[in-house]
């Protein structure tokens, strides 16, 4: 395993901004993660696991520490009976091939979450979801590089506390465990209606009566390419801000002043109002933002086009959100992670 040096960081990520890191590493097994751990950590070396580096953004100054790219590869189906198939896949693996491979199985499960950006080991860490469909459905349980305990640990789904676009690897045990393998459990069966209004849309538009998995992952793809920029051209981190999550005396309240809000149920009394909704209402859809535009076509996402670094960004942040909470009384949290 080769430790790098000075790395600029923005050659990692998909908004393209950022200082350097001091270090860097991949490691492809347990053994070389546990080695390099317990060095950073007898050095009292900060470490920050990176993915694919598309739900990341970095500051301008140094990160300090030590970046750890974990490519354990392992694609193995391990239990299979008349109607679930389960699998046990190494961190390092590539998100959307592995959603590829199932749908080409015929599998159901994850087929709305493909073309995301994302390896298998960052997907249960913001709990990924898309169209219907998000990693806390299908997860079984997932192993795990303990970094107090120095030892791998398997940690079941109720464990990981899934929430809309968290787990505890983002709020109460951050920093502590490193994903090594996830299990999911998939379905052999046909999709079944009803479908998310996309999606949906999509099969009216194209005629398409008949639901298979991979009809699904043919929508999602091309919904995808037209909603959001392709971070190749267009540096972007997906989504720049979760979807707001509000009580219902604000749904009332909001529903009041914009009677045609759009907000769904989120099954604990509380609703879910795109944040993209509530951006495009204050007048930032396609306007540019101390470097940043705000995406013309879905106003979650922000387009790194010529800002000069993080400072950029934070205004560009700044005026969104305070926006938003002037206008609705709304909160909006950002949902890329930091490097910190
Ligand atoms: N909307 C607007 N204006 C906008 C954007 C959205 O009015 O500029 C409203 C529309 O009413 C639309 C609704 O918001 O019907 C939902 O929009 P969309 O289906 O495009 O999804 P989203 O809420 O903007 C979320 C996820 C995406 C995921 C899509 C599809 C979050 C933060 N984002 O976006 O995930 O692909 O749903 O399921 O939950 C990501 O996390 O990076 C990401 C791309």
């Amino acid at each position: 395993m080769n430790v790098h040096t000075n790395i600029p960081l923005k050659n990692y990520l998909s908004m393209k901004m950022g200082g350097t890191t001091r270090f860097m590493a991949d490691v492809t097994t347990v053994d070389e993660l546990s080695q390099v751990i317990t060095n950073a950590k007898t050095k009292g070396i900060p470490f920050f696991i990176l993915g694919s580096g598309s739900n990341v953004i970095a500051r301008d100054d140094e990160y300090t520490g030590l970046i750890i790219r974990v490519r354990i590869p392992g694609f193995e189906i391990i239990s299979e009976d008349y109607t679930t198939v389960t699998i046990k896949l190494g961190a390092g693996e590539i998100w959307d091939e592995v959603v590829a491979q199932t749908v080409d199985k015929g599998l159901i499960g994850i087929e709305a979450m493909s073309d995301i950006p994302s390896y298998c080991g960052a997907a249960p860490v913001q709990n990924i979801g898309a169209y219907g469909q998000e990693i806390a459905d299908t997860l079984v349980s997932l192993e795990a590089y303990d970094t107090t305990a120095n030892q791998v640990v398997t940690l079941t789904n109720e464990e990981c506390k899934f929430t809309y676009r968290d787990s505890i690897f983002r709020t109460e045990a951050q920093g502590r465990y490193i994903i090594t393998s996830i299990t999911l459990q998939l379905y052999k069966a046909a999709p079944e209606p009803p479908f998310y209004k996309g999606v949906q849309d999509y099969f009216d538009e194209h005629n398409i009566t008949i639901y298979t998995a991979k009809a699904i992952r043919e929508a999602v793809i091309a919904i995808r390419h037209e909603k959001l920029p392709n971070p190749v051209e267009k540096p972007n981190s997906g989504s720049f801000f979760k979807n707001a999550i509000i009580e219902q005396w604000q749904l009332d309240e909001l529903l009041q002043d914009y009677p045609d809000a759009p907000h769904y149920e989120m099954g604990d009394g509380r609703h879910k109002v795109p944040s993209g909704w509530l951006i495009e209402q204050c007048g930032f859809k396609g306007q540019l933002l101390h470097g940043m535009r705000v995406n013309p076509a879905n106003a979650l996402v922000l387009i790194n086009e010529s800002a000069t670094g993080y400072l950029d960004l934070s205004l560009a942040r700044t005026e969104i959100t305070q926006a938003v909470q002037d206008r609705f009384r709304i909160n909006i949290e950002q949902e890329p992670l930091e490097i910190a």
